[in-house]
């Protein structure tokens, strides 16, 4: 009777023995079993697909991406639970990618229409050059947000916002300067 290569309990000698030699050891040309097969060739198969995916159609999320951006929220958890505000920690907002989408959000609803999306300015002044009416720092921008300039039209936004959009708001100003930039105080208007 020839042995049944599929027979996973077959006696080990009916099968035939290979040729090499190694320290007097033999080895039976026994065929694999196939779950053991099933999975090495499977596992071939996930390689390329995985491969694919992440390499080249980037179709998974990107691990220093995803770092950086649990990262940033941890970061944000941790300065949004400052006590009192200071220049310092808004220039520290300023630089929270999670801190200035929130703002941007903000800032595009209620102030672009006066500012312009870009920050460039239009019936109020540019935001983005460093020319400032009330101060070039951090807690001067919160302040004249928080209370608005009734005369020239800049809205009061303390009761409208709350202090946390206000906030936010500023970091996303400040994200477009940086610290210890030349500035310069506008003409009076
Ligand atoms: C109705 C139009 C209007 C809207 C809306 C508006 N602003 Fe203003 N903003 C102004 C004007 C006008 C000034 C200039 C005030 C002055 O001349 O003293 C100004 C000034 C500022 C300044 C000070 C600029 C400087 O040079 O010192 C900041 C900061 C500012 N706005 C931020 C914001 C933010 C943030 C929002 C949204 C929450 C906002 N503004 C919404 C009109 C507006």
């Amino acid at each position: 009777m020839t042995p049944d290569h599929n027979n996973p309990n077959r006696p080990l000698e009916d099968e035939p023995l290979r040729h090499h030699t190694y320290d007097g050891i033999q080895e039976y040309d026994r065929r694999l079993p196939n779950w053991w097969l099933l999975t090495f060739y499977g596992s071939i198969i996930f390689a390329v697909g995985y491969y694919a995916c992440y390499e080249w159609w980037k179709a998974l999320p990107d691990q220093a991406a995803v770092v950086k951006k649990e990262m940033a929220r941890i970061e944000a958890i941790k300065l949004a639970s400052v006590s009192s505000l200071s220049d310092d920690n808004l220039w520290a907002m300023s630089n929270n990618a999670q801190f200035v989408a929130a703002g941007k959000a903000t800032f595009l609803a209620n102030c672009a229409s006066c500012h312009k999306p870009d920050l460039t300015g239009n019936i109020g002044p540019s935001l983005v050059d460093n020319v400032w009416i009330h101060g070039p720092q951090p807690m001067q921008m919160y302040a004249t947000i928080n209370n608005g300039v009734a005369a020239k039209g800049m809205p009061t936004w303390g009761p409208v916002l709350g202090t946390k959009k206000i906030t936010e708001a500023a970091a996303f100003i400040l994200s477009h300067h940086k610290p210890n930039a030349t500035t310069k105080a506008a003409e009076p208007r």
